[in-house]
């Protein structure tokens, strides 16, 4: 890392300047205001003690047993609400059953070919029980681990749920990793059963989720049982393992929908959720159970300004973070109507996501920048078709939303009546730390604006001192509830990950800056951690899965910035021998093989953009590659610093190549 990442943060074509000088703001509309969960600053005074505010916001969860101490810190490990006891399923749903909300839709699912599903609370319980009582007669136990690799239907949140409610912590994979990315995390957390679908729809082709399960449960002996969600019905032709394979219908057909909720510690596993960080492997985050819910629940209700009425769309797939906390655990726990769409934005036409808000009358919509700058790219004419009425706050996650897509979002899709909050955080936060409290704030676009009550967070330079106003690195000071309790079995690697670099602080791998008035504007990451399309993804993952290739001695992965994936992925390559003599056309057969190599390796979502091939990378006399000037090649920059380099020509006569090769 260096001040020069800082000053000239990847993901943003926007100056530290443009930022600083950007002067427009919007206080909460007094309409908006007046009816807010949270009406005024006080909750930020309430949340300067905060261990006192967590343990209010505790309170609004169903406890089987009290908690006897908030919080116990030994650096870097948290325990929080020590000793309580509680289920994740029973806050979920069981405390809703016992009121009005029984009968109030849980869940709408859309599914991309246009059905439609409506679960009440009460559908919803009998649904999760009755799976987790199939769990329990597949030998699924308390303790144990089960991974779910589904498309977006709604038997992932109630496989999810069904595995709480007995116990075993999920790991669920996104449908978009391949067979091998799935067999490596099955491996990691030693899961006993996964469970998956015939299939799933995505821009009308089918994801073929049950071939990939059965090439990568070729390789993972933990696993006994494999249940096979029919998503595209009988009718398909569905490989099938007998003895392992479980149809989820047979499965569920002669359990009753009565199963005892466990007793869950406050600190135990709820979930594994793999990332990706900056090596090549993988890391199992983990979340716990009490101060996990505290968090999901308290944020969803404050940020989202979340009441009875509302019906709530985060368009996240629940395979990454913000579908586990902001579409099922957050919305759930607070009673909520989620909405769950199966398929892409753009089948089958670029205005599905206004058809879908139009239909349901969508009332909070939770989305990423990619996906904005996408829609502007396509133009107002699709919005302006649907009724958008009903919106009345719209939310961003994933990547630094740039002021022209926030106001392009606030103007044609809130129509400038809706608050934008734009929220900060990551899979090892849990929940939201930095954003706006919509009844409260006064927005100015692209700023995330303030810690969330009973949030520490900082910007400090190189020497961990605080930055009060311009660019550095984003710490967070405090522990707080939901936070990661660490890297599923490699503790150290958690101690040095997150909290070496600044002792004492909780290290995010982001870049921010301070402005005047405190707000805080996020930067994106100054590490080896790349966002495409909203989707993390790790540089030297990439490398690995390309030098994995016999044809491959060295390969240096960097991302250029993308004006609507905020990244495109551009590999490097060296290769071990030279391409035939048929010059572009081998070139490009090599080409194409490596991008699948790539896919094959991590998933598609993986494939490079572009791949250069080099007699040699850029490095440091010691041997270390300098990505920093790749990126300057790939972006077309004059070059940074080179005097480290061991030998500078390289460089330079890769940017001709480059330059030459762009025309
Ligand atoms: C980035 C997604 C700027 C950031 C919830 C972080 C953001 C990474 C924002 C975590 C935001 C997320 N503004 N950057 N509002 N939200 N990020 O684990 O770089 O997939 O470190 O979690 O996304 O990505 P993850």
């Amino acid at each position: 890392m260096s001040t020069e990442i800082l000053m000239k943060p990847k993901t943003s074509k926007k100056t530290l300047e443009d930022l600083l000088t950007e002067k427009r703001k919007f206080a909460p509309p007094k309409k908006f205001r007046e009816q807010a969960n949270v009406k005024t600053e006080k909750i930020y005074q309430e949340g300067k003690n905060s261990l006192k505010f967590w343990e209010k916001q505790a309170q609004e969860l169903v406890w089987s047993k009290k908690w006897k101490k908030v919080l116990e810190w030994k650096l870097p490990f948290a325990k929080w609400f020590v000793d309580g006891k509680l289920n994740v399923s029973v806050n979920c749903i069981d405390r809703h059953l016992a009121t009005w909300r029984k009968t109030k839709a849980a869940i709408i699912w859309e599914g991309e070919p246009g059905e439609t599903r409506t679960l009440t609370y009460q559908q919803l319980s009998r649904e999760v029980n009755r799976f987790a009582n199939g769990l329990k007669s597949l030998g699924v136990a308390k303790g144990e681990r089960v991974v779910i690799y589904m498309p977006m239907a709604p038997e992932l949140p109630i496989a999810m749920l069904a595995c709480a409610r007995i116990g075993a912590a999920h790991s669920v994979v996104f449908g978009g990793f391949s067979a091998e990315a799935l067999r490596d995390r099955i491996n990691d957390c030693k899961a006993k059963v996964v469970i998956t679908a015939d299939g799933g729809y995505r821009r009308g082709n089918i994801v073929p989720l049950k071939q990939n399960t059965d090439e990568a449960v070729k390789e993972t002996p933990s696993v006994t049982h494999v249940v096979v969600y029919k998503r595209l019905g009988k009718t398909q032709n569905t490989p099938w393992t007998q003895g392992r394979d479980v149809d989820w219908d047979e499965l569920v057909a002669n359990q009753t929908a009565v199963c005892p909720a466990e007793e869950m510690d406050s600190e135990d596993l709820l979930y594994i959720l793999y990332t990706s960080g900056t090596t090549g492997k993988p890391k199992g985050i983990m979340h716990t159970t009490a101060g996990y819910l505290t968090g999901v629940k308290t944020t969803t209700k404050f940020i989202f300004d979340l009441k009875d009425e509302d019906v709530y769309w985060c368009t996240a797939d629940i395979g990454w973070v913000t579908g586990h906390s902001y579409i099922v655990y957050g919305p759930l726990a607070n009673g909520a109507t989620t909405v769950m769409y199966e398929g892409s934005p753009d089948w089958p036409d670029k205005d599905r996501f206004w058809a879908i808000v139009e239909k349901y009358g969508v009332t909070i919509l939770y989305t990423a920048p990619t996906a904005i700058r996408t829609f502007m790219k396509w133009g107002e004419d699709y919005p302006n078709r649907r009724d958008l009425s009903t919106l009345r706050l719209l939310g961003s996650v994933g990547e630094p939303i740039n002021p022209e897509a926030w106001m392009w979002y606030h103007q044609i899709i809130g129509k400038g009546r809706c608050p934008v909050v734009d929220t900060w955080w990551q899979t090892e936060t849990g929940s939201i730390l930095i954003s706006p409290l919509p009844g409260v704030t006064t927005l100015k676009p692209g700023s995330a604006t303030k810690p969330f009550p009973g949030v520490e967070a900082d910007v400090v330079d190189e020497q961990g001192k605080p930055v009060k106003i311009g660019a550095g690195y984003l710490i967070l000071k405090q522990p707080w509830p939901s936070m990661l309790r660490g890297i599923y079995g490699d503790p150290e690697r958690y101690k040095a990950q997150y909290w070496s670099r600044f002792p004492g602080a909780y290290f995010a791998g982001d870049g921010a800056k301070r402005d005047k008035d405190g707000y805080l504007w996020l930067l994106g990451r100054v590490d080896d951690v790349l966002k495409v399309s909203g989707h993390r993804l790790s540089t030297m993952e990439i490398e690995s899965a390309l030098v994995d290739n016999p044809k491959v001695a060295e390969a240096a992965v960097i991302g250029r910035h993308h004006d609507i994936k905020e990244n495109a992925i551009v590999a490097f390559v060296t290769l071990k021998e030279k391409i035939g003599s048929n010059g572009a056309a081998d070139r490009e057969e090599v080409i194409n093989e490596l991008k699948a190599h790539v896919v094959k390796k991590i998933g598609s979502l993986a494939r490079p953009d572009e791949i250069l091939f080099t007699a040699e990378l850029p490095k440091t006399r010691s041997g270390k590659i300098m990505r920093r000037l790749l990126r300057d090649v790939a972006e077309g920059r004059a070059l940074g610093d080179t005097t480290t380099l061991a030998d500078p020509n390289i460089v330079r006569t890769l940017k001709e190549k480059y330059e030459h090769l762009e025309g």
